[in-house]
């Protein structure tokens, strides 16, 4: 039975995502309550976009029996921004977008390049590096925090928060994520007494629908910034180069060219997307792909199962690094919860990829002694990829 928490789940998800395709696109999992699962890229795409059906609304007072947030099972604590439907999502958003405008990502251009310097310097001489501990996690880290305004002198304890006890996320530490809480609501007080110029300001000062955020809505936006950003993102950089590793004959040419590195990273995405998906709860009775379904009802969206429609993308298993459609894939979402960060993580992603292949050709990783997240449903990668940097 598909089970985005069974213990085997990263090995046979794409083995059972098919077999759904093959019996109509939307299937059924009797874990967790029960929820409808699809699988096709079409039907992914509709309910994605259709939140008037498709709420991703959080009420965890339970006024709202339905109204259970996009995770399965329900997060303790909703997520403002991404368990809200508009218009107060809308305006929740507003307060972001500036800083993730292409004109600010162009700026983070010469900042995450030298976060990706700094990292590599760091791993010089050694016979063996982690690419995840000693590249990925601290560059993503870096840029992440650098972002919303936290003083990156302190980045290990946000990210041990997201990291600690290896094969571990930020979704099984409570107590951590406490701990980073505090730090982030300590910052937003600060803020709020002498506002700046960087998203926590932008966050304590504007106003949604007629009123400021209180102190936890703040906290609650920040660390999905902040949080959010760690495990995806640094997974997109360690399965990239990874599969590098075992892939080399195209390595000169990503190195030097940006257009191919941004579509393999694009690839990159399709192929292994961090967040595997998403629920959303029906609010009135609906249809989605022929299957009929009832207010109240819970489905998941699969974002990598779409990914590998191959109606969309032919010969959907394959990694193809110049594959035209490749950054049509579902990996940031679809619709008005469509990522905030997508331009971000993939500027991080391609400077990282690059700037490895041209100062260290050789590496190798050491697939043997590699370990991937424990299965926890939402959140693919890897948590330990040793390598030799030649
Ligand atoms: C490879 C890296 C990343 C992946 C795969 C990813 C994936 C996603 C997905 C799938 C969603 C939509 C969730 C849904 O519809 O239920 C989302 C939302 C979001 N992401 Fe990302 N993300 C990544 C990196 C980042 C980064 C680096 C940031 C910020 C620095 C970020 C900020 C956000 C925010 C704020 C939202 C909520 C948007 C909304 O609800 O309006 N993400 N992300």
């Amino acid at each position: 039975m598909f089970d985005i928490h069974a213990p085997d789940h990263m090995q046979v998800w794409v083995a059972q995502t098919d077999e759904i395709r093959a019996r109509g696109g939307i299937g059924w999992s009797d874990a967790n309550d029960g929820y409808w699962v699809v699988v096709g890229y079409e039907d992914a795409v509709a309910a994605a976009k259709n939140w008037q059906v498709f709420s991703a609304r959080h009420d965890p007072t339970g006024g709202d029996p339905r109204a259970r947030g996009i995770s399965i099972p329900p997060y303790e604590f909703p997520l403002i921004l991404s368990e809200s439907d508009p218009p107060r999502q809308q305006k929740l958003r507003l307060l972001e977008i500036p800083f993730f405008q292409p004109s600010k990502i162009r700026d983070q251009i010469a900042v995450v390049q030298g976060h990706v310097d700094a990292c590599i310097d760091t791993m010089a001489g050694r016979e063996e590096v982690d690419l995840f501990r000693d590249y990925a996690m601290p560059l993503v880290s870096l840029t992440s925090m650098a972002l919303v305004g936290i003083d990156t002198a302190h980045w290990q304890d946000y990210t041990l928060a997201a990291h600690r006890g290896g094969p571990s996320s930020s979704l099984d530490i409570s107590q951590d994520t406490e701990r980073v809480h505090a730090m982030l609501l300590d910052m937003a007080r600060e803020r709020r007494a002498s506002p700046q110029g960087d998203i926590t300001s932008a966050l304590v000062t504007g106003e949604v629908m007629g009123e400021k955020l209180r102190d936890d809505e703040v906290v609650s936006m920040l660390s999905a910034l902040v949080l959010g950003g760690f495990d995806t993102t640094s997974s997109l950089i360690t399965s990239a180069l990874i599969w590098l590793s075992d892939n080399r004959e195209r390595h000169a040419d990503l190195a030097s060219d940006d257009a191919l590195a941004t579509s393999a990273v694009h690839e990159f995405l399709r192929m292994w997307p961090p967040s595997l998906g998403g629920a959303r709860n029906v609010v009135e009775d609906t249809v989605l792909g022929g299957q009929a379904m009832k207010d109240g009802d819970r489905v998941f969206l699969s974002w990598a199962a779409a990914n590998r429609d191959p109606d969309m993308f032919p010969d959907p298993h394959r990694v193809m690094l110049d594959r035209p459609n490749a950054k049509d894939s579902l990996t940031f979402g679809m619709g008005v919860h469509r990522c905030l960060g997508m331009d971000l993580a993939r500027l991080m992603a391609r400077l990282s990829i690059q700037t490895l292949l041209r100062r260290h050709p050789q590496f190798c990783v050491i697939r043997e002694k590699c370990v991937p997240y424990r299965s926890k449903g939402l959140v693919a990668g890897w948590s330990a990829v040793p390598a030799s940097l030649g």
